[in-house]
């Protein structure tokens, strides 16, 4: 949360920071701000609003110079206004910093700090750091931002810069996700990937108490307290243009448009013939072999994806799997047990509770495996085993190419592992990947439905509460339709296991209630249908998903959508993509801003 972005060198730097900015917008859109210095003298210009409300303020100003920060907020402490916008200054002395992440003991730093005259204008915790690094400010900067680092607790990275060292950027790290960017006579400074990629593939990544002096002609690293340190230098693969809108309205449709290639993406990077390989695993077979338990933990929409696998696992590889919402495992007891393995499952790799789970999981001695889509993110790096969903960017805030990237991912580890415990047979692998081959052009048969889709919108948008219904391996679809439904248009939704239906929320159905049923041909059909019988009775109005061919369900339908017939376990990745459509034009119809919903940010790194 919070994109921070720096850039020392010659090229214009009012527009590195701002398209920096930009590219960040999907971590915290709510103020923005940047701060410069120019022979010499530091200014800062900042603005509550999104990022183009900054391109305004800075409109007609020629802004020169070589060395600048800037940052785009989600608010934690303090309301999204100008004064609580970053940087946070320190007038006298000259300084300004951006910060992500959160100072848990700010209030008693803020006290100290008041008591020897320091004042304070923002409500941010952020801007302690400002005050203590001025504070400890003599001789040298790097030596204040260090003994500032002593004093603060919680989590950070943070950027600064000082009139008094003109030439450079110091940034340092401990919890929340910094990376620098490599170039020629140049530098840059990003809270991720998307801010750097489109002027170097060449980047470090920071680790925690990590502290970097960043100029024109070099990067030096140290520990905090410590000596200077070499880093490595990752070479990146990812395109710059992919994370561009192409033409669409918004990343959102762009990126649901995109799921039958990245799934033809992901089937030829993972299988070969009759195999099944993840060249970046990094566990070996005789581990995953003798694993009796796996502790799937994930947060939002990752979560669904761990709730499907928990099916597949078990039905499979016939392991006993748990799942787990990240922000509650870590605060329950553990029973630990020596061939456990936790799971972790992130688009972004950065989200904080989900971090947090793998290292107490580490620190129990558990062995961890990551499922995770930005490569070199936090959890990647920590984990002992790692899958890529391979996605590619994923730039709207609602996750939809990177929840179908799971599925498919997931599926072809549970191929992958059955296989090895022969709990499949060779014949089945070969039946189940090649049925799976076919998924992409089935979800483009979906996309072709998008008008029908929209016109279904149409009749329901100015509902102000849905239902979404599904059994077995569409109930955590019918988590993940409400969640997309109500995350991009503030319509009230709830997703419920169908089964559940009469021990409690039957009780809001009406003839107002819209109810999207997940009904694909399944062992639970006939159940699945009792239950959309159950909301027609009630008066509930019925959008149902059903399998092309199925003419029975007609009756029980208002509205229907058709998805091509597939094995069950292949039914969660095409189930998705109607609601995905659903959501998006309900959420344009309502003039909602579909790629940044309010509250929201796109990697969650506050806990
Ligand atoms: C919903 C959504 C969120 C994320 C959740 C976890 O559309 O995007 O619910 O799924 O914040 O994020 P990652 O997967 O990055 O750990």
């Amino acid at each position: 949360m919070c994109g921070i972005v720096g850039y020392v060198g010659y090229r214009n730097l009012e527009s590195v920071l701002l398209v920096g900015l930009e590219r960040l917008s999907y971590r915290g859109y709510d103020s923005s701000g940047i701060a410069i210095i120019s022979d010499g003298e530091l200014s800062y210009w900042k603005t509550p609003g999104k990022i183009h409300e900054l391109e305004k303020l800075l409109q007609n100003m020629s802004i020169q110079g070589h060395v600048g920060i800037g940052h785009t907020r989600w608010s934690t402490h303090g309301e999204p206004n100008e004064v609580n916008a970053h940087p946070q200054i320190n007038a006298p002395h000259k300084i300004a910093i951006v910060h992500n992440g959160i100072i848990e003991n700010y209030q008693s730093l803020k006290s100290k700090l008041l008591s020897e005259g320091f004042l304070f204008r923002s409500q941010t915790d952020s801007e302690v750091i400002v005050h203590l690094i001025a504070r400890y400010l003599q001789d040298n900067l790097l030596e204040a931002v260090e003994r500032a680092m002593l004093d603060l607790e919680g989590t950070y990275a943070f950027a600064v810069i000082a009139e008094k060292e003109p030439d450079k950027v110091i940034v340092a790290k401990k919890g929340s996700p910094l990376i620098i960017g490599i170039g020629k006579n140049e530098n840059f400074i990003s809270s991720d990937l998307n801010a750097v990629i489109p002027h170097t593939k060449d980047v470090i990544y920071m680790d925690d108490m990590d502290i970097a002096i960043v100029e024109s002609q070099a990067v030096l690293f140290k520990k905090l307290g410590g000596a200077y340190i070499e880093k490595e230098i990752h070479h990146i693969t990812w395109d710059a243009t992919s994370a561009d809108k192409n033409g669409y309205d918004h990343y959102m449709l762009k990126e649901i448009f995109e799921q039958p290639t990245i799934i033809r993406n992901i089937i030829s990077k993972t299988i070969d013939g009759d195999h099944i390989k993840f060249d970046s695993l990094r566990m070996s077979n005789e581990e995953l072999i003798k694993t009796t338990r796996f502790i799937i933990q994930a947060c939002g929409t990752s979560w669904h994806a761990g709730l499907v696998a928990k099916y597949l696992m078990e039905r499979y590889a016939r392991v006993l799997t748990e799942v787990d919402i990240s922000s509650e495992f870590r605060y329950r007891q553990m029973i630990t047990g020596i061939n456990d393995i936790v799971v972790a499952i992130s688009q972004s790799g950065e989200t904080a509770d989900t971090l947090a789970c793998i290292r107490e999981a580490k620190s129990k001695f558990f062995k961890v495996l990551s499922f995770v889509n930005v490569q070199g993110s936090t959890i990647d790096r920590e984990s002992d085993g790692i899958i890529y969903t391979n996605s590619g960017p994923e730039v709207g805030v609602a996750s939809t190419k990177n929840y179908v990237a799971q599925l498919v991912t997931l599926y072809l580890f549970t191929l992958y592992l059955s296989h090895l415990k022969w709990s499949i047979s060779s014949n089945d692998l070969v039946t189940m990947i090649s049925e799976l081959k076919r998924i992409p052009d089935y979800i483009d048969q979906i996309l072709e439905q998008k008008e029908s889709i929209r016109a279904i919108a149409d009749k329901y948008y100015q509902h102000r509460e849905f239902l979404f219904i599904g059994r077995g391996l569409n109930y955590p679809s019918a988590l993940e339709g409400a969640l997309k439904l109500k995350e991009i248009s503030y319509i009230h939704a709830t997703g419920y296991a169908a089964g559940e239906l009469k021990h409690g929320p039957i009780a809001l159905i009406d003839e107002h209630l819209p109810v999207v049923c997940i009904a694909p041909q399944s062992p639970t059909y006939d159940k699945m249908i009792s239950n959309i019988q159950e909301v027609r009775a009630r008066k509930g109005k019925t959008i149902v998903i059903a399998t092309e061919g199925d003419h029975s369900i007609e009756e029980f339908a208002d509205d229907i959508i058709r998805i091509p017939h597939v094995s069950e376990e292949l039914t969660p990745i095409l189930t998705v993509i109607p609601m995905q459509l659903l959501s998006y034009y309900i959420a344009v119809k309502l003039d909602c801003d579909v790629d940044q919903p309010r509250n929201l940010a796109k990697s969650v790194t506050v806990e």
